[in-house]
C-alpha cells in the first residue's frame, strides 16, 4: 500500500525522493515555538500566475502550452509530460465550499469507507458529533435488536460496539474504550465513494457494498475530463478517492495503476490550503517536475502521465500561504464555523476515476 511506503535506504537516494525531502516540512525549534524551515520554492511552476500573465499577453513560459480544445477556461500541458493537463481555478469559490461540505459530511458516510473502518467499523456522522463535542465509546453490551447471528462480517461486528455519545452522558463505567470526534476528524486520511478499493490488496473490490458517484460529482467528472479523452469518447466516473491533509500530513510518491484503461484519465479536484504537487516520470530516479496546488485547480493524468510516479510532499497550514481567503469569507459569511475551523488547516484532494 503506497501510503506507507516502505522506505528502504536505496529509495531514500532516488531523484523522486530528494525531492520529496527538499519540500517536506521540517521546523526549527527556535524558544519551543515550531517555525516551518525555510523552502525554496524558486523551481515550483505556478499555474496561476502562468495564467495571470497568459491572459494578458498570451505569452506562456518555455515547457508549457495551452492545450487547444472545446473548455471554457484555458488549460494547460508540460512538453515534459505528454497526457498531464492542468485546469488552474477550474471551481467557483461557491463550488469549491460544496465540495468541501459534502468531503467532510456525504462522502465519509457509509457504505463508503474510511480509514477508520479498520479499527471502528462504520462510522455515522462523523463530521457532526466532533461538531457537537461527542465521543465515539465502544459499549461492552451488544444493542439488544441487533441479532448476533446475522452480519458476521468484521465491520459489522465493530459497528455494534462503537457509538457516539454526548460528553456529558458519557461517563467511563467500566474503563471503556473512547475516543472524540474531532480527534477522529482530524486523522481521518480517505475516504472512497462508487466501487471500493481495498487498500490492503490494492485492487477494487465490486463485491464490497457501494453507492454511485453522487450525480453531480459525476456530471462535474465528466466535464473536467473531456479536454484529456480520447475523441469522441465520455468519461464514466466509477470511483473516487477522497484525501485528506492535515498539518504535516503528505503523500508519498506512487503510480495509480489498478485501473484497466489508462487512456482515461483521472480527475483531481484540489480544495483547501495551498499544496506543492510533484510529477515524476515513469521511474524515480527521474527528477519531478513540482507545482502549486490551490483550492479551485484541477489536474488530468491520462496516457502516459497515467505511468508517472507523483506524490505531495507539503500542505501549507501557516494562514500566510494557505491562499484560501476567499473561501474563508465565504464560509464565514454563511457562519459555518466548523467548515471554516477544518479548512483553515487542511486540504482535500477528490480524484475520480474510471475503473473500467
Ligand atoms: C491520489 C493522488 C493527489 C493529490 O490520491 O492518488 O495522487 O493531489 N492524490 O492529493
Ligand atoms: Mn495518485
Amino acid at each position: 500500500m503506497y501510503r506507507t511506503d516502505h522506505v528502504t535506504e536505496e529509495s531514500e537516494r532516488t531523484a523522486f525522493r530528494k525531492a520529496e525531502k527538499k519540500y517536506k516540512i521540517y521546523y526549527d525549534n527556535a524558544k519551543k515555538k515550531k517555525i516551518p524551515r525555510p523552502v525554496d520554492l524558486s523551481e515550483v511552476i505556478d499555474f496561476r500566475s502562468i495564467l495571470e500573465s497568459f491572459k494578458r499577453s498570451g505569452d506562456l513560459p518555455d515547457g508549457v502550452f495551452e492545450l487547444k480544445c472545446d473548455f471554457n477556461l484555458p488549460v494547460f500541458g508540460l512538453v515534459s509530460r505528454p497526457g498531464f493537463y492542468f485546469i488552474p481555478a477550474a471551481l467557483s469559490v461557491e463550488e469549491q465550499c460544496h465540495w468541501i461540505r459534502e468531503s467532510l459530511t456525504t462522502f465519509p458516510q457509509p457504505p463508503n469507507r474510511t480509514n477508520h473502518n479498520a479499527i471502528y467499523g462504520p462510522v455515522q456522522d462523523l463530521f457532526l458529533a466532533a461538531k457537537e463535542g461527542k465521543v465515539l465509546v465502544e459499549e461492552d453490551k451488544l444493542p439488544e435488536n441487533v441479532d448476533s447471528e446475522v452480519n458476521l462480517d468484521q465491520s459489522n461486528v465493530n459497528a455494534r460496539h462503537w457509538n457516539f455519545v454526548k460528553l456529558n452522558e458519557y461517563c467511563c463505567r467500566d474503563a471503556c474504550k473512547s475516543v472524540s470526534a474531532s480527534a477522529l476528524l482530524r486523522k481521518l486520511r480517505w475516504s472512497t465513494l462508487g466501487l471500493q478499493f481495498d487498500w490492503s490488496k490494492r485492487s477494487y473490490n465490486v463485491a464490497l457494498p457501494h453507492k454511485m458517484i453522487p450525480e453531480k460529482l459525476c456530471m462535474l467528472a465528466k466535464r473536467m475530463a473531456a479536454p484529456a479523452m480520447p475523441c469522441g469518447e465520455e468519461f464514466h466516473p466509477e470511483a473516487a478517492i477522497v484525501n485528506y491533509f492535515g498539518l504535516g500530513d503528505m503523500l508519498g510518491g506512487h503510480l495509480d495503476d489498478m485501473e484497466k484503461d489508462w487512456s482515461k484519465p483521472i480527475v483531481s479536484i484540489s480544495l483547501g490550503c495551498k499544496a506543492i504537487f510533484l510529477l515524476g516520470g515513469k521511474s524515480r530516479e527521474q527528477t519531478p517536475v513540482a507545482m502549486f496546488l490551490r483550492s479551485g485547480d484541477v489536474m488530468l493524468m491520462a496516457g502516459e502521465a497515467r505511468e508517472c510516479f507523483h506524490g505531495v510532499p507539503r500542505i501549507f497550514t501557516d494562514p500566510e500561504n494557505t491562499e484560501i481567503t476567499p473561501l474563508e469569507s465565504q464560509f464565514s459569511d454563511e457562519d459555518h464555523t466548523s467548515f471554516l475551523d477544518y479548512i483553515q488547516t487542511s486540504r482535500i484532494n477528490i480524484n475520480i476515476r474510471q475503473v473500467f
